[in-house]
């Protein structure tokens, strides 16, 4: 009879530590995505980006904004609730949001702004060459630019070759 309520006793215990594990994982998830998608894999780093991109030969698509930033919490919106958008980041590509600059100063070909998108290529090519809609401001996405912004990950996909 002791037995009995033992093993009942760990039965429950054990799940609950995995239901614990799971929240905790979704949790992460979550804070890396900061609202630009929750079911996309985001990576924390540029410099895990670069390393994941190298393995997986997939683009780099890196988001740059400010929590704070209307353009973009408009933009992050907008990218957040587009299916295709979200179905071609979650595929296609390996994808950083950051809300600081990383040290690379090819991530701010023309300064720094937000909210600012870069693509890499896995032979480590920084495509300055796919640019938004505005002069002054080459890699500035607003949230009425999606089409546009499509396009250029459909751009970005195909692999980059320099011309030696
Ligand atoms: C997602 O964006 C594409 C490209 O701009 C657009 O054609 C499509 O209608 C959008 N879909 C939704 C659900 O907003």
């Amino acid at each position: 009879m002791a037995s009995w309520s033992l093993y009942v006793f760990l039965l429950l215990l054990s799940c609950d530590v995995a239901f614990l594990k799971k929240k905790k994982t979704e949790k992460k998830e979550n804070i890396l995505a900061r609202g630009w998608g929750d079911d996309i894999t985001w990576v924390e780093t540029y410099e895990e980006g670069l390393k994941i991109m190298q393995e997986s030969d997939k683009p780099l698509m890196v988001i740059h904004h400010l929590l704070e930033c209307p353009y973009s919490q408009a933009l992050k919106k907008a990218f957040a609730e587009n299916n295709s958008i979200q179905k071609m980041a979650k595929e296609d590509f390996i994808m950083l949001n950051l809300v600081e600059e990383t040290t690379d100063p090819n991530m701010a070909p023309d300064g720094y702004y937000v909210p600012r998108i870069l693509f890499v290529d896995p032979s480590m090519t920084v495509r300055a060459d796919i640019a938004g809609k505005y002069n002054n401001r080459k890699f500035a996405y607003e949230s009425e630019d999606l089409d546009f912004l499509k396009e250029n990950m459909e751009k970005a996909k195909k692999p980059y070759h320099t011309e030696l």
